[in-house]
């Protein structure tokens, strides 16, 4: 396959100008963000999402202006659960500005620009199986877009919620060539340890990207009534010692968490003395001092 260098006549589109000015402008925006963080998982369903939430607000109480990126564009859920869905974007000349959450996070998804609850991203092509074999090219586009064309003004860190699957890093690894480094999300599970171990190989080892470390995601639960503690999972399961020497912290399951996730509420503000709420505080605070020691 030719790359778009290698094309003798680009039919009067100036590809590489149009391509060349679009990494320009990414760069540009990228200059004014401090740290840039992804947060991903091999697996899916583990709390990627919730938790990029609740850390991006935690580090917002922490005194920084945060920015977060749904990079999920096809199952995009963050501006529910930083409960920002109703927020119209404005465009300006120098590009959309970011939906701001209650505590001042801000954002940008793919959900915002949705007309409708139940439509899909579909990307235009001359038939939907053409979409598929160009997918791939096309949501790194729109990533791409969204990092660039969002008026984000100074930020200290921009958080990127990557979809499940480690084969979405790389993508995110070469538009962000300077990525400060990725959080890991994983569950206790051995099925889950298994596929996210991939992940921190591929970031690590392949794409030498920094690890700032593993969050180990609904560890056990907390008895509302009692305090008592628990193993939400197999009993018997214990965190992989590659992952214990990178942890960030464990974060129990707490029903109050999705609640919150669901209505688009600032769960570490509204229950800030929860288990969980101080594990993800203690988690925000690595993060900082990752960057800042
Ligand atoms: N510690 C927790 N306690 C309670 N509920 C949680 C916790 N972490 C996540 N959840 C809930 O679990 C569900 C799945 O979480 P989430 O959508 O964040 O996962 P994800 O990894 O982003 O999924 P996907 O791979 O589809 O992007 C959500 O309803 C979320 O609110
Ligand atoms: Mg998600």
């Amino acid at each position: 396959m030719k790359t778009y260098k290698e094309l003798p006549n680009d039919a009067g589109s100036n590809i590489i100008g149009q391509v060349t000015a679009q990494a320009d402008r990414l760069q540009k925006r990228l200059a004014s963000v401090k740290h840039t963080v992804a947060v991903m998982s091999g697996k899916g369903g583990v709390g990627k999402s919730a938790l990029t939430a609740n850390l991006a607000t935690a580090l917002t109480l922490r005194g920084n202006t945060v920015g977060v990126v749904d990079a999920d564009i096809n199952g995009p859920t963050l501006a529910k659960m930083m409960g920002v869905r109703n927020a119209t974007l404005e465009y300006t000349s120098v590009g959309v500005k970011p939906a701001v959450s209650v505590l001042g996070t801000k954002l940008i998804s793919m959900d915002l620009l949705l007309a409708e609850d139940d439509a899909p991203v579909l990307w235009n092509a001359y038939t939907q199986k053409d979409a598929f074999t160009w997918r791939s090219t096309m949501e790194v586009g729109a990533l791409r877009e969204f990092i660039a064309d969002t008026e984000w003004g100074e930020l200290d860190y921009l958080l990127l919620d990557l979809p499940p699957g480690s084969d979405r890093l790389p993508n995110v690894a070469e538009l962000i060539p300077n990525l400060g480094g990725v959080v890991v999300v994983t569950i206790p599970s051995e099925v889950s340890q298994l596929v996210v171990k991939k992940s921190v190989t591929l970031a690590r080892d392949v794409l030498k990207v920094p690890i700032i470390g593993v969050v180990e995601n609904m560890a056990f639960y907390v008895c509302q009534h009692c305090g008592e503690e628990g193993p939400l999972f197999s009993a018997d399961e214990t965190l992989d010692e590659a992952f214990q020497q990178v942890i960030l912290g464990s974060i129990p399951f707490d029903p109050r968490l999705a609640r919150c996730s669901d209505t688009g509420t600032p769960y570490i503000d509204e229950y800030s003395d929860a288990p969980a709420s101080k594990a993800l505080r203690q988690v925000a605070e690595k993060i900082q001092a990752f960057f800042e020691n």
